[in-house]
Order: C-alpha cells, then sequence, then structure tokens
C-alpha cells in the first residue's frame, strides 16, 4: 500500500469557546484568522497552507479532524478505494471539500476514532495577504498523539497510512515521517487516546526564544523549555492555551536523508529530553497538560 501523503496541513479542534481560542492564537500566538463560519474559526500561517489551525465549537474538548495532503485528486480516490480494501471505516467519501481553500478530500477514522483527512487541490493561502504580530509561526510542524495502543496505532500508520519510522523514545513514544521532516506525527504510551500536544514551526531558534519573550510580555509562561530535544534534535518551548491544550513552539527540526537515516531509541533520560540541560523533564503539571482527558473522537462510527 503506498499512499504517499505529501504534508501534514492541518488539525481541527474542539473548544467550548472557539472565539475566545481563535484570539488567543491570533493575538498572541501570531496567526491569523482567514475565515468565521458560525462557531468555526480558521487561521492560516505564515507558509503556504490555507489555514494550518480550525476551531469548532463543542462541549468537551477533542480532536475534530487532522489533515494531510495528498499529490491529487486521484491519489484521494485510489486512498479510497485501498483504504476501503483493508477494512478502515471511510466517514465522508471522496468529494469537494467546504472548508477555506475547497479542494477534494476524503475523511476516515483510525482504529482509536481519530478522523482523520486525505485531501488535494486545497487552494494556497494568498501570499500577498499579510499580517503583523512580533513572530509568525509558518505551519504545524507536528502533533503528538497519546494513545492506549502504541503497538497498534503504530502498526496503522505505518503499514496502512504509509508514514515512516524516524525514532523512538524507549518504547515510549514513536516519531513518524511522511517527508524529510523527523516527524508530522508522533505517538505516546499512555492510559487513553488524546491529544499531547500541537507543535508549530518558526522560523528559527532566535524566532523561538522571540516567542518565548512575546508571551512573557502577554503573561503567558512557559509550561516546559526552551530546550532542544534528542529525537529530532528540535529546538522546543511548550504553553498552555486558554482551553488547556499544549501547543509547542519548535524550530530546526532535522531533515530526515532517506538514504542513510537509521531510526534510533533513544533513552528517556532529561539529557536527552533537553539536549542543553536548561529544562530537564516535564513538570507533573505539564504532563497532565499534555495527557488531557479521554477523547473517543468517533469510535462510535468504526463499529457501525
Ligand atoms: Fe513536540
Amino acid at each position: 500500500m503506498s499512499l504517499k501523503l505529501t504534508h501534514l496541513r492541518h488539525i481541527a479542534l474542539k473548544t467550548p469557546d472557539p472565539a475566545a481560542l481563535a484570539a488567543f492564537y491570533q493575538d498572541k500566538w501570531g496567526l491569523k484568522i482567514i475565515a468565521q463560519d458560525g462557531g468555526k474559526f480558521y487561521l492560516r500561517g505564515l507558509g503556504p497552507e490555507n489555514f494550518i489551525l480550525a476551531l469548532e465549537k463543542a462541549e468537551r474538548r477533542g480532536i475534530a479532524r487532522l489533515a494531510f495532503a495528498l499529490q491529487d485528486r486521484a491519489a484521494v480516490d485510489r486512498a479510497a478505494g485501498e483504504l476501503a480494501g483493508q477494512g478502515v471505516a471511510i466517514y465522508r467519501q471522496p468529494a469537494e471539500l467546504e472548508t477555506p481553500g475547497g479542494g477534494y478530500g476524503l475523511q476516515m477514522i483510525d482504529p482509536e476514532g481519530r478522523c482523520i483527512e486525505l485531501s488535494a487541490e486545497v487552494s494556497p493561502a494568498d501570499p500577498s495577504e499579510t499580517w503583523t504580530a512580533p513572530v509568525r509561526p509558518n505551519k504545524i510542524s507536528h502533533v503528538v498523539m497519546n494513545t492506549a495502543d502504541f503497538e497498534g496505532i503504530t502498526h496503522f500508520f505505518t503499514g496502512t497510512l504509509g508514514f515512516r519510522v524516524s525514532d523512538w523514545s524507549e518504547r515510549q513514544m514513536v516519531f513518524l515521517r511522511i517527508n524529510t521532516d523527523h516527524h508530522s506525527i508522533s505517538f505516546n504510551r499512555a492510559p487513553h487516546a488524546s491529544l499531547n500536544h500541537v507543535a508549530y514551526e518558526l522560523p528559527d531558534m532566535n524566532e523561538v526564544m522571540r516567542g518565548i519573550g512575546t508571551l512573557k510580555g502577554y503573561g503567558v509562561s512557559p509550561m516546559w523549555g526552551p530546550g532542544r530535544h534528542g529525537p529530532g534534535n528540535n529546538v522546543f518551548c511548550y504553553f498552555q492555551d486558554p482551553a488547556g491544550y499544549v501547543c509547542e513552539y519548535t524550530a530546526e527540526v532535522q531533515k530526515i536523508d532517506e538514504s542513510t537515516h537509521q531510526p534510533e531509541v533513544w533513552e528517556r533520560v532529561p539529557e536527552k529530553m533537553d539536549r542543553w540541560g536548561i529544562s530537564g523533564p516535564p513538570s507533573p503539571e505539564a504532563r497532565a497538560a499534555m495527557a488531557g482527558e479521554p477523547d473517543p473522537g468517533l469510535k462510535a462510527f468504526n463499529a457501525l
């Protein structure tokens, strides 16, 4: 099976107050609201993706959708056939998308209930449209998901969706790639499925530092960091948004050379979690925020 996902487009998150959360991500985090439709907000970064974060009104927090790109609409149709052939639950058959930028896509449900959108031909963001902010993230660098079925979900993402293993953090985390970025998604062994955090890419380490300073000016303190991770070698700093989700500024993520890269199993010791030795491991409060609460997603759909 070769779906050939090209990159991570966006994540859609549920929250009781999407307007307040959208204001945080625009006014403090550096994204720009490009569209608003009822209780839904769409925010772009500085990169070419039409939007990278969508916020939807719901009583409880949770992942509404995670979207990856395919090459073209023929690849979307091919993916629908291949996924259905493997018994994967297709939530929405290939169709025109009604989110900003349009395009053509399908939605499937992974074994833990996450809605995964695979899309093509989404119009890029308008490059002439700009905004000012002290730091402006380019794109979502990666998302980390908690999983109650570490082996099963790793098998699904590598075997069925075509992700490649970049590294392991012992048998606690697996880092998966679909392009030269060390990881677009990572899974963390946990008691339940939920969102661990979303990482936004800034141009370089200097911008991460300026981002930390900017948030400090708004009274938002880092939850973990700054530091430089072992797996992925990225500079990181984690914060908590007003909805309680953990968001990360990151930069300088390792680029993978397919011809030479060998996955490594990293020890989970403080000096490998932050190679600078500044931050050590995350605090119990940070770990609790990253654990979140159980998110069944659309798991019930799988059972239909
Ligand atoms: Fe991260």
